[in-house]
């Protein structure tokens, strides 16, 4: 049997190390997590989003009673970022957390599985990939696509 290795790559920077438009976009980010409603699991998670057209729209983590039907920072901005400008490719993502004791995470946060699918197709969408930008107070983590999170991903059938 042969054995294939796949390699993903994440570049690891301080925020010094970022464009303006980078910074700007992790603070919205952050600025995103003071929005969040997680009542029940008091992890405030933001997001933000650039488009083509330079239009920056926002997420947070809408929590509910019933767990299922609450939704993550990602896919709350990108689904918003949709439904206000359906032809406009997402460039770029950032995402920030705060956790139960309402600091800035130290690490970065990864987004969760169904966020990825929900990048992986707006990548396949637009037929463009989406650098995704994590804060961590630590360390910044930075992909040029939600593949390198995502290999062997579902795309169509
Ligand atoms: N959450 C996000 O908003 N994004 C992620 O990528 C991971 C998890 C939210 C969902 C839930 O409201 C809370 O964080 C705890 O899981």
């Amino acid at each position: 049997m042969k054995e294939l290795e796949l390699k993903i790559q994440i570049h690891e920077c301080q925020f010094a190390d970022l464009t303006d438009e980078e910074r700007q976009l992790l603070n919205e980010a952050i600025e995103a997590t003071e929005r969040s409603y997680a009542k029940y699991s008091q992890f405030h998670v933001g997001a933000s989003v650039v488009l083509q057209n330079g239009v920056h729209v926002m997420g947070c983590n809408q929590e509910n009673a019933a767990f299922p039907a609450g939704i993550c920072a990602e896919r709350s901005a990108i689904f918003a970022a949709g439904a206000q400008y359906p032809d406009q490719p997402v460039r770029m993502l950032a995402i920030a957390a705060r956790n139960t004791k309402g600091e800035l995470t130290e690490e970065p946060v990864s987004p969760c599985g169904t966020c990825r699918q929900v990048m992986i197709e707006t990548e396949t969408r637009f037929r463009q990939p989406v650098r995704i930008l994590l804060y961590g107070r630590r360390r910044i983590f930075v992909m040029d696509g939600i593949r390198q999170l995502m290999p062997l991903s579902f795309t169509e059938f």
